[in-house]
């Protein structure tokens, strides 16, 4: 097989002497790191048929209109331009494209994005797209979705017209976001459709199944290549640590560790298994934060607890996890054994409406993130979760990540740059982080 060289050399920063670097008060990071923002397709843009169509999330509204993405686009990447961000991480979605397996892709939806990423280039901005991001088309949903070995093949046939299709206008790939968020929420706890609870089977053949769906569009992207370099290609894992609060409580540390056995471990050697991953070039990350039980529960404002009674027991969150900024610097020194691959923040970001809080976050994370580089971490990029208030899937519209909010309740759906955005927009723009304040 011919497969385009692993573009691993050409930007280590220990390798080529580019340190990130602590002067005048501020953190550089390396020579051409991306910084970049993420959504994905069923969040922001609107208008999509698959199986969130239907679903009325606990604040009575649903994704059909999401951010309009699909057709704000342009004024969107306008506010791109306005953040000094050089990358973007965005979806594709399935479900526009294929109306069955094996169809050819749909030539209308096909120039749509080819325009979308069109638009990105003439704003200098390099996009990341992601092939799965928590969604199928209604056709693989009726056939069992990634719990049927024959939606591999339905995705890789997908894969291999996209690809070719779009080498003239991408160059990095996310074949897979989370597929352990979306294994769990789905199969585990009911959260995604198609909403079963408690079905381990399920689970590992959903993971199993994306974990050699990922090795094939890894294959058919490098053997693709792309007009604008070397490609790149990547997974992304969601890390999210799973703690006791009290270590000495047996069921909260056995809770805690079978959770992280599961969710981080088994999901990532899985992965990595069989050679599935030795066709990626890069690791992507996704990181928030902590979850630490209590006599069985975890204590996270998601689950029906105030963050305010949180703080009370030192469990300090934004709307939907426990803040954690030294584990980014554990993760990526864990992610340097295996698969010792570059690293991108694929997501990274928070949520709750106290701007003080998220910029305080964003500091602390973004200060961890240079010391594991300082420290030998190969991270080539950092995208911000995310750029606009956006439907999050199982809360709808109440968990607001955005650096950009969005008034749902007005026809145009205006966007409004946040406190958080300007913060962004320094290190995007500067490539650097102030230390004043921290
Ligand atoms: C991640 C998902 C992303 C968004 C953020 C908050 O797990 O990939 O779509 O929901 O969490």
């Amino acid at each position: 097989m011919n497969l385009e060289p692993p573009d691993r050399n050409t930007f280590n920063p220990a390798r080529n002497g580019a340190h990130s670097q602590k002067t005048n008060g501020a953190l550089h990071f390396p020579k051409g790191f991306l910084w970049g923002t993420a959504v994905s397709a069923t969040q922001v843009e609107g208008h999509v048929t698959n199986e969130w169509t239907d679903f009325v999330a606990p604040d009575g509204k649903h994704c059909r209109r999401a951010c309009d993405h699909y057709h704000r686009y342009r004024e969107d990447i306008d506010w791109m331009r306005k953040l000094g961000v050089n990358a973007y991480r965005v979806g594709i979605e399935w479900s526009r494209l294929q109306s069955g397996p094996n169809q050819p892709l749909d030539p209308v939806q096909l120039a749509h994005y080819r325009e979308v990423l069109a638009c990105l280039r003439a704003a200098g901005i390099t996009p990341m797209v992601v092939l799965h991001h928590f969604s199928n088309p209604l056709w693989v949903c009726r056939s069992g979705g990634w719990t049927n070995p024959q939606t591999v093949s339905a995705f890789e046939n997908y894969v291999s017209q996209l690809v070719p299709a779009l080498r003239d206008r991408v160059r990095i790939w996310n074949t897979f976001n989370e597929p352990d968020t979306y294994a769990s929420c789905s199969y585990l706890l009911g959260e995604f459709p198609p909403f079963q609870k408690g079905r381990l089977s399920s689970f590992r053949a959903v993971i199993d199944h994306m974990a050699i769906a990922h090795r094939r569009a890894c294959e058919l992207i490098r053997q693709a290549g792309s007009e604008l370099g070397p490609v790149e290609v990547g997974f992304s894992k969601n890390w999210t640590f799973f703690e006791p609060l009290r270590p000495w409580f047996p069921w909260d540390w056995f809770m805690a560790r079978s959770t992280d056995r599961l969710f981080n471990r088994w999901v990532m050697d899985t992965f990595l298994r069989d050679g599935r991953n030795d066709a990626a070039t890069f690791q992507g990350l996704n990181y928030y934060g902590r979850v630490r039980f209590l006599h069985g529960q975890s204590l996270v404002p998601a689950r029906g607890r105030s963050r305010h009674s949180l703080a009370k027991l030192g469990v300090h969150c934004d709307d939907m996890f426990e803040r954690h900024p030294e584990g980014l610097e554990t993760v990526l020194h864990e992610l340097r054994r295996r698969p010792a691959l570059p690293v991108y923040i694929t997501e990274h970001g928070s949520a709750c409406d106290d701007e003080s809080f998220r910029i305080a976050d964003l500091q602390s994370n973004l200060k961890m993130l240079h010391r594991a580089i300082d420290r030998g971490a190969d991270v080539r990029g950092f995208f911000y979760w995310s750029l606009l208030d956006n439907f999050e899937w199982q809360f709808g519209y109440t968990k607001k990540f955005g650096l950009l909010s969005v008034d749902f309740d007005h026809p145009q759906l205006p966007r409004r740059m946040k406190p958080l955005a300007e913060i962004f927009r320094l290190a995007c723009t500067e490539n650097r982080v102030p230390l004043h304040g921290k």
